[in-house]
């Protein structure tokens, strides 16, 4: 199974890929495309989020997916829903805190996707590095009988990460948008000659990204990559994350330093 929001790029058809590797030829590929408005706060691009249906239904055709799911709004969310999943943990920095209710937003909807599809894997990608942890958590702690398999970023020839946002951005910000794998590469370049200070490491990306008026930080942490847990030296093995606004575009990356 694959979850998605639509609106498909070759990050999502790598993970169809995957899957089916996973399943072999006679097991069934699931993809889903529903934009789930519960993981949008009420400023955000839930709106804008880019949808083309018809051409999602065409690569979903050409790459051998066996199903796909499009359910409606009213379908998922009948009016009076008042049940929803919350992960406690590793939902509270990064993600959680620029966008505090996406991961219950996350976490409800890929329940009800699992329960719905009752897949036995599921392939999620690794540019959203904190939303595949939660769900791990959460398929853990509620006994989900579901493995959850967390597939390699898909990256543009330039570095950037694939996503559905980066065809929202005008020219110009698709070639300031670069700054989030620059920065990866700039920290792990740092680190390689031993610790650095997170803070003082933090400065500097926030002025190598002076050389990109288009760009505005939210975020760069520096954590363990199994607790999340912020560091206050980053070293080769720290994961970083960080998310940029590009224009008006809210972009996320991560990399291992
Ligand atoms: O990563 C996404 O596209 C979404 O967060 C997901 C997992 C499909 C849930 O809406």
């Amino acid at each position: 199974f694959v979850p998605t929001m639509g609106c498909l790029h070759a990050g999502h058809l790598s993970l169809v890929r995957r899957a089916r590797g996973l399943v072999g030829k006679k097991g069934r590929v699931v993809v889903s495309i529903f934009v789930n408005p519960t993981q949008f706060g009420p400023q955000e691009d839930f709106s804008s989020y880019p949808r083309d249906l018809k051409r999602d239904r065409a690569l979903c055709r050409d790459a051998g997916v066996d199903v796909l799911f499009v359910p409606q709004a009213e379908e998922i969310y009948p009016p009076g829903s008042s049940t929803c999943v919350l992960e406690e943990d590793l939902s509270q920095t990064m993600e959680g805190c620029a966008r505090p209710t996406h991961f219950q937003g996350v976490t409800t909807i890929v329940a009800k996707l699992f329960n719905l599809v009752l897949p036995s894997v599921a392939v999620f990608g690794a540019k959203d590095f904190q939303q595949a942890a939660v769900v791990q958590r959460m398929v853990r702690d509620l006994n989900f009988p579901v493995r959850v398999v967390v597939a390699p970023t898909a990256r543009e020839k330039d570095g950037l990460a694939l996503s559905s946002r980066n065809k929202n951005l005008s020219v110009e910000e698709r070639a300031q948008a670069t700054i989030l794998s620059e920065l990866i590469r700039i920290a792990r370049t740092a680190v390689a000659a031993g610790p650095v200070d997170a803070v003082q490491l933090r400065r500097r990306l926030a002025g190598a990204m002076k050389t990109k008026p288009a760009a505005r930080l939210d975020y760069i942490e520096f954590f363990d990559p199994v607790t999340l847990r912020a560091v206050s030296r980053a070293r080769p093995g720290t994961q970083m994350a960080l998310a940029v606004f590009v224009g008006k575009t809210r972009l996320i990356d991560n990399g291992k330093l």
